[in-house]
């Protein structure tokens, strides 16, 4: 069989199918040794013209095919090679497909397709998964109605679910039995699920706005069932947010949940029956963080959500994933905006852009949110996709208003369910039912890189003027060496010199005078200007006093702005401004800068002296009690090492390290008393709650705690060590833990086996451990995360665990960053021996090595060995091949 080579797949290359799918009847014998796929497919021409017809299917065998109930003939009527199976002619305009298959799911560690996992069967088909369990148009604008029939051993698997609604079910000779699934709604084969297993079910009911009950079902093993009750909650809360909020009511009688525990990505939203990871279903106070908790709501409301903005509309093609992810992510990130603080919740998914998204929109995997082309296209689950995607839909809403958007909403189900379509047809709902002027909006679809916006402003006492002159860039990105301006929707407040938001009623921007009210026909407090052009200029009138411009309120675009703003007025900023996130971001703002001085101290051997006004700062905000604490928390933590690594030139992450390492001792010492108040008063022996004022209390307890422990004296210790065993929650236990495993010595080595000892059947908790002891920055620790690859908690083939120990070592910037290269060694071959079991995984592992060309000539030459190393090894993956060439290129 001829085997192919990686093909490079283009946007511009798309064409509508010849050949749809109506019908599609699927019936698996699963057997241990192996599963027989039989499908029948009811396939229409298009256009009624007999072009070849091409099939999908990787890794499966051909047993037998029938087209019309007759036998065909290979060479002649059909031909295979390892990716596709071509049926030379096709007998008429309409004609049944019959296809038996055969696989081995119990040999399949890839984890896409049919796979077993803790000895249940179960299925990943987003993206082109299902080519591994039958030959198909794997494409996702092809939508068949789906009945699904699964025969197994009723004893080993007495649970047999699909999608849509069970319609029969009976019990065969020799303990076996099967059911019938029967899914009402046309779906891409991406959203068919299977699951067969020793499950048992949290039950629970939800009636729709419209009074129609739904049956909720997660299921687990056995032992795991106690810990689902926080993924209930969520749901149910989630299929009322979406009711309330965007008018969208769930559309069966029945909705399925799912864990496993070997899963590759975070959860699929499969039609009715959505597969989690268990890391995103299991939650108990004693094993689960408040970030884990967040992590359950958001992730189940986002698969929830999936059913209106996915499957009920779904893609076109695979370059379109942003429309349903971006507007997902959005969705998703309202939804628990609205479960807790927002303010919050839009600083974490902040940080997470520019922890993750910018640098990948610095470097060589480079695209747009809607990519040009791909080889692989599970490597394009990006945070670029996802979160940037999930901006842009967010800038629909700044430019329209919550109203606007949601006509937008409304008009795109009305125009599309049912239907397979492209960002341009959500762009053209969003400005048609507003009658929006969205000119080069499109380009943030198509315009990869993060856009500089440099904004440089001005008072002029005599004319009461104030004026604001913004630039936009956007840096050239692999194949985009030129770009056109872009609609960036810039919010901005003007704070008085008493701290309060002036009123504007009227701006200039350069071509006509406009006037500004808001519904009670008052000036606004927060205005949003169109920056459009590469240079313009924008002037408020009528201002009596010099105001401090509060820019970029709520992070309106994804944008790195630059201005010329003070650190007296950030400092003003940070006290007084009324937008909660812009508070924040001024003591991001000067975090960023003083880290980056403290580096250029360190590279030049100078003494390394801190800003005394930033730390004051902190402390009023640490003292003051009106604030939410939470919110003090994040104010509180230092830009992490990877947000500075990104603004250098070259980066340095030794310097980088000392540098912040230094202005966290600086702020510890400085503000010890405060801290350990802030420990003292944040501590709480009632039972845990899940709800955001005992989450904000935790959240300021343990930063403290982080804080006090990096000082090493004995006080703190015992502080910390106390924390540790009093804990009756993980949250509060982890991050003691944390804090202690901070210094090296026999107190971080015995409290680590202690919470072994305690936790090693809990394999969600051993992930925790595993991951604290890779990102350590402890210097040499290559060779501890070398030996926990060979402990009992961890398993190569679980993802989870290799994303805990691998990931967590590669975000340690001291050590897989390590002068001597063995960071990187180390990383390059797991990337070759994961790749043999699971692509996908190895390929995500892989990413770590892109930014290789913003360290200096030593640390490049390290990495470059390793990535060629791994490119041209015999065999490697599709997945790997692309990172690794497009990181070479
Ligand atoms: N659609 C899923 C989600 O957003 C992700 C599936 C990812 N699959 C993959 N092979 N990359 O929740
Ligand atoms: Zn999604």
């Amino acid at each position: 069989m001829a085997k192919e080579s990686p093909k490079e797949i283009f946007l511009k290359d798309y064409k509508l199918p010849d050949y749809y799918f109506d019908t599609v009847n699927l019936d698996f014998i699963l057997k241990e040794e192996h599963t027989l796929v039989h499908s029948k497919i009811h396939v229409i021409s298009r256009q009624g013209t007999l072009s070849p017809l091409r099939l999908d299917g990787v890794d499966v065998k051909l047993l037998s095919i029938r087209i019309n109930s007759k036998d065909v003939k290979e060479g002649e009527d059909y031909s295979l090679s390892s990716k596709h199976l071509i049926l030379h002619h096709p007998p008429a305009a309409q004609f049944v497909l019959e296809i038996t298959t055969e696989i081995e799911p119990q040999n399949n560690t890839a984890l896409e397709g049919l796979y077993k996992t803790t000895g249940n069967f179960c299925t990943q088909c987003e993206a082109e998964g299902f080519r591994r369990i039958t030959f198909y148009q794997d494409r996702p604008d092809v939508m068949a109605k789906f009945t699904t029939r699964i025969e197994a051993d009723k004893s080993l698997y007495p649970v047999l679910l699909s999608n849509g609604n069970l319609i029969e079910q009976a019990d065969l000779p020799d303990d076996r039995h099967y059911a019938v699934w029967e899914d009402p709604f046309k779906k891409p084969c991406y959203l068919f699920a299977l699951v067969a297993g020793q499950l048992v079910s949290r039950d629970d009911e939800f009636v729709t706005c419209s009074g129609r009950k739904v049956a909720l079902h997660i299921w687990t093993p056995a032992q795991d069932i106690s810990k689902t009750a926080h993924a209930m909650y969520s749901l149910k809360a989630a299929m009322k947010w979406d009711e309330e909020v965007f008018g969208r009511e769930y559309d069966l009688d029945l909705f399925n949940i799912v864990a496993v525990p070997d899963f590759n990505m975070g959860a699929m939203e499969n039609k009715s029956l959505n597969i989690f990871n268990s890391r995103l279903v299991l939650a108990s106070p004693e094993t689960a963080t408040d970030a884990d908790y967040a992590a359950v709501l958001g992730v189940i409301g986002h698969e929830y959500f999936h059913n209106w903005t996915g499957n009920r509309v779904t893609c076109r093609d695979w370059f379109q994933l942003s429309l349903k992810e971006g507007l997902t992510v959005f969705r998703d990130q309202e939804f628990s905006s609205d479960m807790g603080s927002r303010a919050v919740k839009r600083i974490a998914d902040v940080l997470r852009l520019r922890i993750s998204q910018f640098p990948q929109d610095a470097g060589p995997m480079a695209h747009p949110v809607r990519p040009h082309s791909y080889i692989k296209m599970d490597n394009f689950y990006t945070v670029t996709v996802y979160e940037k995607g999930a901006e842009v839909v967010r800038m629909y809403q700044t430019l329209l208003g919550k109203k606007g958007f949601r006509k937008g909403m409304d008009l795109y189900f009305e125009r599309h369910d049912g239907q397979a379509v492209t960002c341009d047809d959500f762009y053209a709902a969003m400005r048609d039912a507003n009658n929006a002027n969205l000119a080069n909006f499109k380009l943030w679809y198509s315009q990869a890189g993060t856009p500089v916006l440099t904004v440089s402003t001005s008072y002029d006492a005599a004319a009461r003027t104030f004026r604001l002159k913004c630039r936009q860039e956007i840096p050239p990105t692999p194949g985009q060496p030129t770009k056109e301006p872009m609609l960036i929707p810039l919010a901005l407040g003007l704070v008085s010199p008493k701290g309060k938001d002036l009123a504007v009623t009227s701006v200039h921007d350069g071509e006509s005078l406009k006037f500004l009210k808001d519904e009670h026909g008052n000036g606004v407090t927060t205005v949003v200007l169109r920056v459009e052009k590469a240079e313009q200029e924008f002037v408020f009138a009528d201002i009596p006093e010099r105001p401090v411009p509060s820019l970029l309120r709520n992070f309106s675009a994804p944008v790195r702005l630059v201005s010329d703003i003070s650190d007296e007025d950030l400092l003003f900023l940070l006290a007084h401004d009324s937008d909660e996130f812009s508070r924040w971001e001024a003591a991001q703002t000067m975090g960023r800068k003083l880290i980056l001085s403290l580096v250029s101290s360190v590279q030049q051997g100078k003494e390394l002296v801190m800003n005394k006004h930033f730390v004051n700062g902190l402390r009023s905000i640490l003292c003051d009690s009106s604030l939410d604490k939470e919110f003090v928390a994040k104010a509180l933590t230092l830009p992490t090492e990877a947000e500075i690594m990104d603004l250098m030139e070259v980066a340095d992450p030794d310097a980088v390290h000392t540098a912040r390492r230094f202005a966290v001792k600086e702020i510890a010492s400085s503000l010890r008393k405060e801290l350990f108040d802030a420990v003292t008063n944040n501590c709480s022996n009632e039972a845990y709650v899940f709800n955001h004022e005992n989450m904000a209390r935790r959240a300021l307890k343990n930063v403290s705690l982080g804080y006090l422990a990096s000082l090493n004296e004995l006080e703190a210790t015992g502080l910390a060590l106390n924390e540790y065993n009093t804990a009756t929650n993980m949250t509060e236990q982890i991050a003691a833990l944390a804090a202690i495993a901070q210094n090296s010595g026999d107190l971080r080595t015995e409290t680590l086996s202690k919470f072994y000892e305690q936790w090693q059947k809990d394999s969600l908790v051993t992930n925790k451990w595993l991951a604290l002891q890779a990102m350590s920055d402890i210097p040499g620790n290559v060779k501890n995360v070398e030996a926990l690859m060979d402990h009992p908690s961890f398993d190569i083939k679980n993802p989870n665990k290799v994303y805990s120990l691998v990931g967590g070592f590669c975000a340690s910037a001291v050590n897989f960053h390590a002068k001597d290269g063995s960071g990187y060694n180390f990383l390059g071959d797991i990337v070759l021996k994961l790749d043999e079991l699971n692509p996908q995984v190895a390929s995500r592992m892989v990413s770590a090595f892109s930014k290789w060309r913003k360290f200096d000539p030593h640390r490049q030459a390290l990495a470059k060995e390793q990535l060629e190393r791994i490119a041209k090894t015999d065999g490697i993956s599709d997945n790997v091949y692309e990172i690794a060439t497009k990181s070479l290129a």
